[in-house]
């Protein structure tokens, strides 16, 4: 491929996620707006289901999502282009409650992040998972040919694999990249019918996750729960029945080229309103937080380190400034609630005992920011903190590193996937050792210019080097090997 152009799928792509590329809203004048992705994989893959001109499969939402599409959930996207289907499954509320709210975010997430503690199973939420994985699967089924390649999107989705590759035809190459971590055996015990969910992902031909720890705790799992399965551990391909799942690892990069555009583009005006709007002084030293309110992300651990760091070093009394923006997330879950009026709480106790009159050490907002906004932030600020107890990958450490071009510093979890990738340009944190979090912090904002700039401009070269199409392309070898041993299999 060469460089600049959209990664090439190795045929036809059925994607599947939960949510979906594009939604439908109402506008204020009652005309119908859409919504175009800005960022993430959603915006990645636009244009390589476009070019593969394929169909995108995704839980469809509200009444503008209806009124656009046919009887049949489809509308073509993207506006304009209409180059390929958008198929919407729609869900009543009771399945988006049991399926989504239910076994996908008060089972899963919480088991695959080691919150053991947080679980909280009712037996109907299960059903509800299965219906609309077998929904979702029938919906692929319409769509996959010989030609297709199926790719099927992270934890919402665990049992279609094995539900699609029994009814597509042995050509067709279904595959999966689960996003979040995979947990050690010990958590994974605690799944309600673990062993259906490891029978149905090893439906797929190929299974991706972003490091290989994860591969190894996949597999550990399967040894242990799924009698008859045969392990290679060398390979790392599983054998069961008459077919065959290799599991790998490719972490997700960014697009890190757009982030550093976009944050070249903005100016120091864009930061001078920014420091207005939420009265940061002037001259401050300014760290930032951006995360969805998630329990997973140890926000209150960051601002423990955050108190400890006003504490213990008094020279950044009213010279330091913390910026955390969180983004309020499924919020019908208790744990979610609970979370967000910690942090809020906190941030108030912490700005009561160091504020003064003219300056507050943590800024904390929930307002929207605009991809300008944001790459104003990553740009001037002069480190992210970043500090989860347990992260798939953490993909807005990327995009700070990518939009940092003036340099700037990351001081990151040890438990984030992107640890293992970043190495140790970053300033590693344990997020549970406020002291030494502490001591981290301070480091990264005292350390010599010069330092700082070495370090961030090979985080920025490992980023744009592993970057969303690095690992698009890994992900397509890595089908299109499948599709070849399946040819080779098939006598083709
Ligand atoms: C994580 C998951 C994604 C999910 C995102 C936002 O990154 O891996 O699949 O889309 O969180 O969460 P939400 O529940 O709003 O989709």
């Amino acid at each position: 491929r060469e460089d600049g152009e959209t990664p090439r799928a190795p045929g036809r792509l059925v994607v599947a996620s939960n949510r979906q590329p594009y939604r439908h809203e109402y506008g204020e004048d009652g005309g119908i707006e859409v919504d175009a992705p800005t960022g993430g994989l959603t915006a990645g893959l636009d244009p390589v289901v476009s070019s593969s001109g394929g169909t995108w499969i995704a839980w469809g939402d509200g009444e503008a999502d209806r009124e656009v599409a046919d009887d049949e959930g489809r509308v073509a996207v993207p506006p304009g282009e209409e180059s390929y289907t958008l198929q919407r499954v729609w869900l009543p509320e009771a399945a988006v409650e049991g399926y989504y709210y239910g076994f996908s975010n008060r089972v899963l997430w919480p088991i695959c992040h080691e919150f053991v503690d947080l679980i909280d199973h009712r037996p109907e939420d299960r059903d509800w998972y299965r219906h609309v994985n077998r929904e979702f699967a029938d919906a692929i089924v319409d769509h996959a040919d010989e030609e297709s390649v199926v790719w099927l999107q992270d934890y919402h989705l665990g049992l279609a694999p094995a539900m699609v590759s029994e009814a597509v035809p042995p050509e067709t190459t279904v595959a999966q990249f689960w996003h979040i971590p995979w947990p050690r055996a010990g958590a994974f015990r605690a799944v309600p019918d673990g062993r259906e969910l490891l029978e149905g992902l090893l439906g797929n031909d190929l299974l991706g996750f972003h490091v290989e720890s994860y591969v190894a705790t996949f597999l550990d799992c399967v040894e242990e729960f799924v009698p008859g399965a045969a392990v290679d551990r060398e390979t790392a391909i599983v054998g069961h029945g008459d077919g065959e799942t290799r599991v790998v690892a490719t972490p997700m990069g960014v697009d890190a080229e757009s982030y550093d555009e976009r944050s070249r583009a903005v100016d120091r005006s864009q930061w001078e309103r920014l420091k207005e709007r939420y009265d940061l002084p002037t001259e401050a030293t300014v760290a930032v937080g951006v995360d969805r309110l998630d329990y997973t992300k140890g926000i209150p651990e960051r601002l423990a380190a955050i108190e400890e760091l006003l504490a213990e070093y008094p020279r950044w009394r009213g010279e330091f400034t913390f910026v955390q923006k969180g983004t309020p997330s499924r919020t019908d879950i208790p744990a979610y609630r609970d979370l967000g009026e910690q942090v809020r709480s906190e941030v108030a106790r912490i700005n009561d005992r160091f504020g003064t009159d003219d300056w507050r050490p943590i800024v904390y907002t929930e307002e929207f920011f605009s991809q300008e906004e944001l790459c104003a932030l990553y740009r001037y600020a002069d480190a992210m903190i970043v500090s989860p107890l347990l992260d798939g990958m953490n993909l807005v450490s990327q995009e700070y590193v990518a939009a940092s071009v003036d340099g700037g510093a990351l001081v990151l979890s040890e438990r984030a996937g992107a640890t293992e990738v970043l190495g140790e340009d970053v300033y590693t944190i344990d997020p549970a050792a406020t002291d030494s979090f502490a001591a981290t912090i301070d480091e990264a904002l005292s350390a010599p210019e010069a330092e700082r700039t070495a370090r961030m401009d090979r985080l920025r070269e490992h980023v744009f080097d592993h970057d969303l199409e690095w690992w698009m392309d890994r992900q397509f070898d890595e089908i299109a090997r499948c599709r070849n041993d399946g040819a080779d299999r098939d006598g083709g």
